[in-house]
């Protein structure tokens, strides 16, 4: 089976070559997205194989399906970014790796939290500065505030633990709340409680519409002054212009960010010794209050084998016809 990959960096090209010794399957991994571009160098393939940034739209399902490909591969866990109804019209089926390592992404909204608190990353600066003052660096104790998840599922159940550890009071929103969800003890509410309660806001839902710009001016009105919001799910959740208007006027006293809705264009390049061309993205690195980092919140090596591990299974399970044994996405 010839696989197409695309998005490739040298990470994914060692976790997949060594999750497939002893199995066969053909790779050739390209480095630029999949986008109505490159999608031409998919022809001759069985499959191909995508990352977040990857582009599925109708035109690039229409064209992927007239070189007789019959399966996408996403080695991720979201994917906003395949048109799954155009997939569905093109006989196109679409896999995904719905659960890799939900603790290295909890960890890394966990992480975010600790160090927009504490000011690490003032701190650190300021140690290299030979600067050893204290003011600006304040933080508050997690013990008893109360932590909001917004989507409790794989990630959002292992940040619930994780910060009932720390002794906070821990509320979710979910509207499709499992059994698993609701005995982990968290208070179930509906989104109001969360804006109106909340000390600190941590977002993992998927990024469906309804969902989209969850985080908008409405909902910030009615936050705390202060509050601190994490997003490590998707960039659209957030209504950027938006937030960017609540941290200048302190409503919003940290944001921690791992994702963000223009993305495509910045992540997982390095573009050092250009001109950052994006002036929203740019406003948000003035903050002190902000930290930002470049979608990284799966990158554990835990997580790289088990996606490259579960990417393999489903396209064997599709080259067996085996189609009960895969992680299927449907319209
Ligand atoms: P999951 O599918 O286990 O859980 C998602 C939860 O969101 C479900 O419980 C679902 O009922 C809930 N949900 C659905 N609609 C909702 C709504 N309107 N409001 C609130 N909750 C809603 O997914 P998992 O594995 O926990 O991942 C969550 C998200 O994390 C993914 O969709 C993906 O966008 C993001 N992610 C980010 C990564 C990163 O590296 N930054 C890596 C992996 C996932």
């Amino acid at each position: 089976m010839k696989v197409a990959v695309f998005s490739s960096k040298s990470y994914d090209i060692e976790h997949l070559n060594q999750a497939n010794e002893g199995r066969g399957l053909e790779f050739t991994f390209f480095e630029p997205h999949l986008t109505e571009q490159t999608a031409v160098l998919t022809k001759g393939y069985d499959a191909v194989c995508c990352f977040v940034n990857d582009v599925i739209n109708q035109q690039v399902a229409a064209e992927l399906a007239s070189y007789d490909i019959k399966l996408i591969a996403m080695r991720c866990a979201g994917f906003n970014n395949v048109d799954l109804e155009a997939c569905e019209k093109h006989n196109l089926l679409v896999a995904r790796v719905p659960e890799y390592s939900p603790n290295a992404v909890a960890e890394h909204a966990v992480a975010l939290i600790l160090d927009l608190n504490r000011n690490i990353h003032r701190a650190f600066s300021r140690i290299r500065e030979n600067d050893y003052s204290l003011s600006g660096l304040m933080g508050f104790d997690l013990n008893g505030k109360t932590v909001s998840i917004v989507g409790g599922g794989k990630i959002g159940q292992t940040m619930i633990r994780i910060m009932q550890g720390f002794g906070c009071r821990v509320l979710c929103y979910d509207p499709y709340p499992s059994d698993a969800l609701k005995e982990l003890g968290a208070e179930i509410v509906p989104l109001e409680t969360v804006w109106a309660e909340s000390d600190i806001i941590s977002l993992h839902c998927p990024l469906v519409r309804s969902t989209y710009h969850i985080v908008n001016s409405n909902s910030l009105s009615q936050m705390k002054k202060g509050v601190m919001v994490i997003n490590t799910s998707r960039g659209g959740l957030i209504d950027t212009p938006a937030i960017i208007t609540a941290l200048k006027s302190g409503k919003v006293g940290y944001l921690g960010l791992d994702v963000y809705e223009e993305e495509a264009e910045l992540f997982f390049e390095d573009y050092s010794d250009q001109v950052l061309q994006d002036d929203v993205f740019a406003r948000l690195t003035t903050f002190k209050n902000v930290v930002i980092t470049g979608h990284q919140a799966f990158f554990t090596h835990e997580a790289l084998q088990a996606i490259a591990e579960v990417t393999l299974s489903n396209i064997e399970s599709f080259e067996n016809n085996e189609l009960d044994k895969m992680c299927l996405v449907k319209a």
